[in-house]
């Protein structure tokens, strides 16, 4: 057995290999298409486990090798360019169900914080001002800027001297291996994301992540494995689920105010102004620059579907996804090489596909409802996230703001009427922490309610808000639209990260604050 990859039913052993597939061939090549169902028919990777598989291809009780089946050798050069592994759609049964999963009460949650930059730097801010924290670790590779993170923390009056970590690029490993931390909270450039979160997991810890999680499939089935076998929550720091609208129309979402809904809207519409002066934000231009997709799905993904109960109750089966070219990123860099030598590497790599400049994409759930994503930070238009829910009896709409609730065709609410909804409807969470969490700040208080509330979790001992099934599933969107976009739009699967407890697995989100709401925000 290869990749840590079990062996669910046994064949490879009781039969002996008689077929070896290699990910990605198509199974017609080996199997008459006669004998398996024609809506099944397509490559390999567009099947969700294992076992499915086996049923698909007519091999389960004929015997098939393991080896064949998830040798990276053969997959790898097929995968390289969307992000894919073999082990992308196959899996053995989940190890253990990270849904609901409670870990032991912390009077005290003693943090370690990895990447004091633009984010990093809100949240160690933000840290102190809840009850029962200790930042006990800083970690940056730049040391000034852990540094004036760990002076912060002096001016605003907090007595522990966090320890320094420095100067190389895996320090951070030495962060991850103390035994005096319960929480890795990660802020750093995403292609760290998923290294660090499996390294700490392994270690004992609990981690936070920024968005996105991970970058590859591959990386989100390392996210969900690390955390099952640990039994360590790893939650992604995805604060649009906690912005004040989004938790109004959750609430009305279950509550039935929109009856069924059927379609939802997101996306992350952020002009990201092109200054050759900020060489220290490069990682993510680069990122843009190289790959083609909704590359940061997961601000508007988030929201809709914890308004859609996916992974409890509902599941993302398949998207599509169509790019633009690029009609502005290629000439920028071209005119900022001209002046700087620095952008060379980027402007003028022989064989770069620039990204395009908007992508979108459509998503169908297994229980029939439809999305629509979309990103693009290079084109000139107004900050969105659109969040629009749509139901059987009434629509909200976030963007452009102010933002909207209908409950017919004709025309939207009032804002009396919409006042009234609010004052209705307000979940429990923010009439407990949200006039302090506009006042502490983190785009207009989201991001103070969001860390609030993990903590809180953690010192009560409950579940986190969103756990690994919702990380792996919110950021697998960009490297499946890369995979979209790479073979002219064709539909590709979403793995099932739950490996089926999404049927029974119950909405995360505790609005209400039905358990916990004890600790205090200082
Ligand atoms: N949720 C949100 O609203 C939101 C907003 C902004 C950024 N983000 C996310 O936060 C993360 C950080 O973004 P940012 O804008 O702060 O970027 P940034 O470049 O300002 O900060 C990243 C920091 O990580 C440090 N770093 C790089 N390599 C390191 C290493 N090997 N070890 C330790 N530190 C290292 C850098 O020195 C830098 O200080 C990204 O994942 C981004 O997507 C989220």
């Amino acid at each position: 057995m290869t990749d840590g990859l079990a062996d669910p039913i046994g064949l490879a052993a009781e039969n002996g290999p008689k077929y070896y597939l290699h990910w990605g061939d198509d199974i017609s090549n080996v199997w008459p298409a006669a004998e398996y169902p024609s809506e099944k028919r397509g490559r390999i990777f567009m099947i969700n486990n294992r076992r499915e598989f086996l049923k698909i291809a007519g091999l389960a009780g004929v015997g098939l090798s393991s080896a064949g089946l998830s040798s990276r050798a053969a997959s790898s050069e097929q995968n390289a360019s969307h992000g894919r592994s073999d082990r992308s759609n196959l899996r053995p049964d989940q190890r253990f169900n990270m849904a609901g999963y409670t870990a032991p009460k912390l009077a005290t949650v003693r943090v370690g914080h990895i990447g004091q930059g633009g984010r990093g730097s809100g949240v160690v801010n933000q840290l102190p001002k809840i009850e029962g924290v200790e930042v006990r670790a800083l970690c940056d590779l730049v040391p000034e800027r852990s540094e004036a993170a760990a002076a912060r923390l002096k001016t605003a009056g907090v007595a522990l001297k966090p320890t320094l970590y420095t100067g190389s690029e895996d320090a951070w490993k030495k962060v991850c291996e103390r035994d005096d931390i319960d929480l890795v909270y990660i802020s750093t450039p995403w292609r760290l994301h998923t290294p660090i979160a499996v390294y700490a997991m392994n270690r004992g810890k609990h981690v936070v992540v920024e968005v996105p999680a991970a970058r590859t499939v591959d990386e989100c089935w390392q996210l969900v494995e690390a955390s099952e076998k640990n039994r360590r929550h790893l939650m992604m720091a995805q604060n649009t689920c906690y912005d004040f609208f989004e938790m109004l129309t959750l609430n009305l979402a279950r509550q039935g105010f929109f009856g069924d809904i059927i379609h939802g809207e997101g996306a992350y519409l952020h002009t990201f102004p092109f200054d050759p002066e900020r060489k220290l934000k490069t990682w993510r231009l680069e990122e843009n620059a190289q790959r083609n997709g909704n590359l940061y799905p997961t601000h508007g993904i988030g929201p809709v579907c914890q308004a859609m109960n996916i992974n409890c109750g509902d599941r993302l089966d398949f998207l599509v996804s169509v790019a633009s070219d690029d009609f502005r990123m290629r000439e920028e860099l071209n005119q900022a090489a001209a002046k700087d030598v620095f952008w060379k590497p980027l402007a003028s790599q022989a064989g770069m596909t620039h990204r395009g400049n908007i992508n979108t994409c459509a998503i169908r759930t297994v229980n029939g409802r439809t999305m629509m994503m979309q990103h693009d930070i290079t084109s000139t238009q107004p900050y969105s996230r659109i969040h629009k829910l749509v139901g059987t009896k009434a629509m909200a709409l976030k963007y452009p703001e102010p933002p909207k609730i209908a409950g017919g065709h004709k025309d939207f609410i009032t804002a009396a009427e919409f006042k009234a909804l609010e004052e209705k409807y307000t979940p429990g969470i923010v009439r407990r922490i949200g006039e302090m969490a506009k006042k502490v700040g983190g785009h207009g208080g989201m991001d103070f309610m969001m860390n609030w509330r993990l903590i809180d979790c953690l010192r009560n001992g409950l579940p986190l808000d969103m756990n690994v099934y919702d990380a792996a599933t919110y950021s697998v969107v960009a490297p499946l639209t890369e995979w979209s976009v790479a073979h002219r739009s064709n539909s590709i699967d979403f793995p099932d990260f739950t490996s089926g407890a999404w049927k029974t697995n119950q909405p995360g989100m505790d609005i209400n604050l039905t358990r916990g709401g004890t600790t205090r925000a200082l």
